[in-house]
């Protein structure tokens, strides 16, 4: 069963997604040289704790982090650490925050001064895909229209898709019902209701779209070290348009 949120429950994702956007995008602008993941994770503890939040990740099947942080060739899942960012990464970053009870989650990946014109298409393309997915997201469509959009649009550009790792529902819990492959058929998954409330995160690589996970058994990178980028949104399904729950309310 896919939860359908209440008006009252709606307005408590509003909360949880416009903190979760806060946070994200305060972290994002700490992505400097020099600095070390570790202390992007812990300025985000400190902003999610100023939002009166709690980290949904943090504990989660055992994960230690805030937030993931994924450099490079690291595609989600990054825990954070010694290493330190550089000139010419890019560095995702994945932030939820649970507020009053429901969860908001969202994700992007930002460039570290200027990096290969490959690597900024991969970052454009990513976050186009997303939206284009964030589009299909309307009463009456199957999820399976996200993922089909998704997928178009990055395949398109040469990019590929990771199967392994998907959107999901989120709300009272991180993940809910359905899933949201970022690839796949328009006429597969469930149909969406007003007031289903869904994560979409295409994680997408500069080439292979095969992943191996690390051995400290979180951090997934591409199998050939090329780059790979990942962009989330929370995003409320309507009688009209999609309601993008994360969207910033103050420019990143
Ligand atoms: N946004 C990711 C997800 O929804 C973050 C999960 S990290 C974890 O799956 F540590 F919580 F697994
Ligand atoms: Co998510």
């Amino acid at each position: 069963m896919i939860p359908v949120k209440s008006a009252a429950e709606i307005q408590r994702m509003r909360a949880a997604c416009a903190a979760a956007a806060e946070v994200l995008y305060g972290v994002a602008a700490l992505v400097v040289p020099g600095v070390t993941t570790r202390e992007l994770n812990d300025a985000a503890g400190e902003l999610i704790v100023q939002h009166c939040g709690k980290s949904p990740f943090l504990g989660y099947k055992g994960y230690p982090g805030n937030i993931c942080v994924s450099v490079n060739e690291e595609v989600v899942h990054g825990i954070p650490g010694k290493r330190r960012v550089q000139y010419g990464d890019i560095v995702s970053l994945d932030v939820g925050i649970i507020l009053d009870g429901y969860v908001g989650d969202n994700a992007t990946t930002v460039a570290v001064g200027v990096v290969k014109p490959q690597t900024q298409e991969l970052l454009r393309v990513t976050e186009r895909a997303l939206m284009a997915g964030i589009g299909k997201a309307k009463a009456g469509n199957r999820v399976g229209e996200i993922s089909f959009a998704v997928q178009s649009v990055v395949e398109a550009h040469g990019f590929s898709v990771v199967r392994e790792f998907v959107g999901h529902g989120v709300g009272k819990k991180l993940h809910e019902e359905p899933q949201i492959p970022n690839y796949g058929r328009s006429s597969d998954g469930p149909k969406l209701k007003p007031g289903m409330t869904l994560a979409i995160e295409p994680m997408i690589n500069a080439g292979t779209l095969e992943v191996q996970v690390l051995s400290d058994g979180w951090t997934v990178v591409t199998a050939d070290r090329l780059p790979s980028a990942h962009f989330e949104h929370t995003v409320l399904v309507t009688d009209g348009e999609p309601e993008i729950l994360t969207w910033p309310k103050k420019k990143p």
